[in-house]
This record gives structure tokens, sequence and C-alpha cells, in this order.
């Protein structure tokens, strides 16, 4: 594994991105697996800037996302693909057609996990997948178990994804109770694995996951198994290794 550390939240967005761009220009019709969560806003923000100074064209690139709330709707602001949309797919040139989040609004778990495994197959297999890191060791929503999930499933959030989650919405009541997210065997398919924190908050996670036993109780644990992986950190979230 490569970790690169970065003084600050800023300087760990810039040096996420950069491998990113690299990315996508060395492949410019890459498929990304792309993450939600406040970490990688900064990541997002920065290729919108180097798109803007036309140094980055994401005219070829295929997105996946990794997962969604299930029950919410695109436009519902709390949504994946609203947030996609907000921080980076509607200010850049990628072709929103190929963007892809789980279906929210498919009540049938079934259904919308298989459409969405036969996305990512369709796809021809995600060349860099972005990850941010749950305090409880999540990816995904691949929440803490007692297996690792393969593919697309539909979970149910832990107690304290939800309690982490509900500074988004207005209610605690109103942060969905599931979702359905990429499985484990999808994302460790990905060619090469990117996965961001930042902050004091993941120290303690970031050494159980990359240092500690690989284990279902901490799903980013089985990362230590990619041949790929590179680790972006601030400071902070790096102290304890
Ligand atoms: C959510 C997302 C994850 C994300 C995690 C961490 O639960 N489903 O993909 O990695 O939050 O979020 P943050 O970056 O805000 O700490």
């Amino acid at each position: 594994m490569k970790i690169y550390v970065g003084e600050d939240y800023k300087e760990m967005s810039r040096k996420a991105a950069n491998i990113m761009s690299a990315q996508i220009i060395l492949k410019p019709d890459s498929v990304i697996g792309l993450a939600t969560g406040s970490t990688p806003i900064g990541i997002y923000d920065q290729l919108v800037k180097w798109y803007e100074k036309g140094d980055l064209d994401f005219s070829n690139v295929v997105s996946i996302n990794l997962d969604e709330y299930k029950g919410l709707s695109g436009d519902n602001d709390q949504s994946y693909r609203y947030f996609m949309n907000k921080h980076l797919f509607d200010r850049i040139n990628i072709d929103k057609n190929k963007t892809y989040v789980p279906d929210g609004l498919e009540q049938d778990s079934y259904k919308a996990c298989q459409q969405y495994n036969n996305i990512i197959e369709k796809s021809g297999g995600i060349d860099m997948q972005l990850l941010g890191l749950g305090h409880n060791g999540h990816i995904g929503f691949n929440e803490p178990g007692e297996a690792f999930e393969k593919e697309t499933h539909c979970v149910n959030l832990t107690k304290s994804t939800i309690e982490a989650n509900k500074r988004f919405f207005e209610r605690e009541e109103d942060v969905p109770k599931q979702a359905y997210t990429m499985g484990i065997k999808s994302i460790m398919q990905a060619k090469k694995i990117l996965i961001v924190v930042s902050g004091k908050g993941k120290a303690d996670i970031v050494k159980k996951a990359f240092f500690g036993p690989v284990t279902p109780e901490v799903p980013a644990s089985v990362l230590q198994l990619h041949n790929d992986v590179t680790l972006v950190g601030d400071r902070d979230a790096l102290c304890e290794i």
C-alpha cells in the first residue's frame, strides 16, 4: 500500500485529485468508481478547477458510484445522486448518461441490486475506485458484519452510521435506514483503489483497518488484500500509524 500524507485537508485533497487526474489523463475513457461523504468534496472541487483551466476532459469518463439511500429520489437533496450532481457532474463535461448511482427509488431490492451489478459488469470493470472510510470501518455502505458481502446488496444501516449521517438531515428520523451499496467483491475487483481520510476522528479506524487483522468486523481491512491501494490522508487522520 502506498501512503501519502497531506499537511491538512486541502493538501490531502489536492494530492488525491492529482492521482485521479493522472488516471483520467492516461486513460481518458476510464471507469471511475466514485464516493460521497464529506471527505471527497475537496477532491471534486480541485478536479473542477483543473477542468475549468482546460487541464482535464471528462467527456469519455464513465462513473459508477458506490451507494445510494433506499427510498430517496435523485432530486432529494440528501440523495447521493443529488450530491454527485452538485459537487461534480453539473460542473464538468461528463456525459450524465454515463454516470451511474444505484436507483434509490426502486423498492424491489433484488431488482435494484441486479441492475447495478449488470452496470458494473457491462462497464468492463472499474479502473480506479475512490473510497472514503466510515468511523466504524465501513466502505461504501458495507457495514461491519460476520461476512464480507460480495456484490451490490441492500443494507440496514448501523446506529453509528445513522448517527454520523444525521448532521445532513433536518431530523434524525429523516435519515434513511437502508441503502443499496456495491459489495466488497465489486470494490476489490477495481484495478486501483484510492482511499482518502481526514481528521483526528478517523485516526483510530485508519490504524485498525490498515494495520489490524483482516476481518468483516472492519470492512475496510479487506483492502489489505488488494495489490494496488493508495491511502491519502491528512496528518490528523494518519497520526496513529
Ligand atoms: C457515508 C458513505 C461512505 C463514506 C462515509 C464517510 O456513510 N456511504 O461512502 O465513506 O460516509 O463519510 P465522511 O467522509 O463524511 O466521513
